[in-house]
């Protein structure tokens, strides 16, 4: 939602500043900018587009310190004028933002009443005009930029630049933001992609600090005291490889093909996972709360508990904040699982949960990211960079954790004795290998999706630990083809949208060889009577998956959906990165 990217050292900053704009573009690309100073004047250039088409037509600047800008339109629709960054009145500080000020309308009457002049439609703008106005007390840069932030409500990462000074100066709440430390330069990000070649060292600002980011030095300060806060930077273990296409022509198929090494890296992650097991287990209430992809994931991480019998439950973020979160205690256990570990309703659910006394994990893939901030413990699923917006790999990364999970809490309460235990996770280690499999199918996949191109209806039914796939199959779809998807529990497409099926209606079918198989197989038959027509997937089915334990299932039979949407996008001539209308970091409600 938006990215944040600034330079201060000796290095072309306009220059600089782009190129790790490109690396953020996953956060949002309806419109890009750059503020810059040179020879002591803010010099804007900023315009609808992607970022790529923005510096085509950029107007180059020389300087040595600069601030930019992705953005993913929340309010103002995309255009030159809303793009930032946001200037004041003289255009003598420049500003751009990540988040939402939900304060902007007041602000903005007060600041138009003084005489502002706006130029957009954005809450953003409200930001440069405060400092503007602020700076009239004459208390210097720090002072009006510190009372400016002190002013907005809502969720914020702020980078400013004034033609006074050659810092940057930064401010989070609620709203991810990090500093990379150079030598003899710094960098401002939203996230870590953006750094990566440029430098592994970085520093965190959490909730309620601001920062003063110059050439030689970084100063981080808490927004409320003005105390200074040492922090130690921390070194980042992804490498630029793991952020490139490396020959692929879209992320997407790049992470998809990362899919087998991902089950190898949420499994290396099993000695944090069995200690975190073991404290799980010790709640009689556990739930499973995200958002999208995530919430699928957790879907299956409460699918795996009943299979054994622990009772648990799956919800929705944004529905767990305003409803369930009243109903938990200390006797409740939360699962908070997010890939980026910035997505605002997972954050605000955490937030909730441990107000409320209850022991909250995250399983998160970005280590360092506000959600881990907030639990009490982390696994960490280790999928390395997702930059394709559609989440591929680390929901196979997610689910991975999720059922090595669900497997220690299931032995830790009795459920499943040691010996079982080891056999499934000895299981569990030749799945990679199974996916790879499945991966080298793929112009068979390719074939489908070409045939299926304008195909106007899917629906994907699964049963039990696959249902969350069939979801997760149908959200794909929708996300990256633009096609209308459905996901049902088979059993349920009786009792209503079976009147939606007919000639050219295209029905996916998840039938692992599990004590469900047969239910499924009638449910085929009910769908093929109505005409429709039917791709099932299984070991003998029109996609082919090999035989693996029904338990670990998921783990193989989402991986011909991911390349089927993937497919489906490409012979439809779209981008399946960067879907239209979508970003992948939700920092917004
Ligand atoms: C997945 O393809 C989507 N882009 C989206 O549903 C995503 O999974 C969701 O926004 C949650 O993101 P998170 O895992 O970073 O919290």
């Amino acid at each position: 939602m938006c990215g944040i990217a600034g330079y201060i050292g000796e290095r072309d900053a306009f220059r600089v500043v782009f190129e790790m704009l490109g690396r953020l573009e996953y956060r949002g690309y309806d419109s890009a900018g750059v503020a810059c100073i040179n020879k002591n004047a803010i010099h804007i250039t900023k315009d609808k587009g992607k970022v790529a088409e923005v510096e085509k037509e950029a107007a180059y600047a020389d300087s040595k310190v600069a601030i930019a800008h992705t953005r993913w339109a929340t309010h103002g629709v995309p255009s030159r004028k809303n793009a930032h960054p946001h200037k004041d009145c003289k255009g003598k500080i420049a500003v751009v933002h990540n988040g939402i000020i939900e304060n902007f309308e007041g602000l903005r009457a007060r600041l138009v009443k003084r005489g502002h002049k706006f130029l957009s439609e954005t809450d953003t703008e409200v930001i440069p005009h405060l400092i503007e106005e602020e700076y009239k007390d004459g208390g210097g840069t720090e002072a009006a930029f510190v009372s400016a932030i002190k002013k907005l409500g809502g969720s914020f990462a702020v980078a400013m630049l004034s033609d006074k000074e050659n810092n940057i100066f930064i401010a989070r709440h609620e709203s991810p933001l990090i500093v990379g430390i150079g030598n003899g330069e710094n960098f401002v990000a939203s996230d870590i992609p953006a750094l990566l070649p440029l430098t592994k060292k970085v520093i965190v600002l959490d909730d309620g600090e601001y920062g003063i980011v110059g050439k030689q030095k970084v100063v981080i300060k808490k927004i409320n005291s003005g105390r200074v806060v040492n922090k130690k930077p921390k070194t980042i273990n992804w490498s630029m490889a793991q952020a490139e296409k490396g020959g692929f022509e879209h992320f997407m198929i790049k992470e998809i093909h990362e899919e087998p090494q991902a089950v190898k890296n949420a499994i290396a992650e099993r000695t944090d996972i069995e200690k975190i097991a073991k404290k799980l287990a010790k709640f009689p209430r556990i739930y499973f709360v995200a958002c999208g992809t995530a919430s699928y994931a957790g879907r299956l991480g409460r699918g795996v508990l009943e299979h054994f019998g622990v009772p648990s439950n799956a919800e929705i973020g944004s529905e767990f904040r305003y409803g369930t979160s009243k109903t938990i205690d200390k006797n409740c256990a939360v699962i908070l699982v997010s890939q980026s570990g910035e997505t605002a309703d997972t954050i605000a659910a955490a937030k909730e949960a441990k107000k409320n006394g209850a022991y909250v994990v995250g399983v998160v893939n970005v280590l360092g990211s506000t959600l881990t901030g907030i639990c009490d413990d982390v696994i960490d699923i280790g999928a390395g960079p997702e930059i394709a917006v559609a989440s591929t790999k680390a929901y196979v990364g997610q689910i991975t954790s999720l059922t090595l999970l669900g497997l220690f809490i299931a032995k830790e309460k009795g459920k499943l004795d040691v010996v079982d235990l080891n056999k499934l996770i000895s299981k569990l280690g030749g799945v990679p290998e199974k996916i790879s499999h499945v991966i080298g199918d793929k112009e068979k996949i390719k074939r489908l999706a070409e045939k299926y191109r304008n195909v106007k209806e899917f629906f994907y039914i699964g049963r039990g630990l696959n249902y969350p796939n069939a979801l997760e199959g149908a959200l794909k779809l929708k996300e990256i083809s633009y096609v209308h998807a459905e996901a049902y529990p088979a059993g349920e497409l009786k009792h209503g949208p079976l009147a939606l099926l007919e000639k050219g209606v295209v029905v996916f079918a998840l039938v692992p060889n599990d004590h469900l198989a047969k239910k499924m197989e009638s449910n085929v038959q009910e769908a093929k009577s109505r005409n429709a027509e039917i791709a099932v997937v299984s070991e003998g089915g029109d996609i082919k998956v090999p035989w693996v334990d029904p338990l670990l299932s998921p783990l193989l039979y989402v991986v011909p959906l991911h390349l089927f949407a993937y497919y489906l996008s490409v012979s439809k001539g779209l981008d399946p990165d960067k879907p239209r209308n979508l970003a992948k970091s939700v920092t917004v409600e």
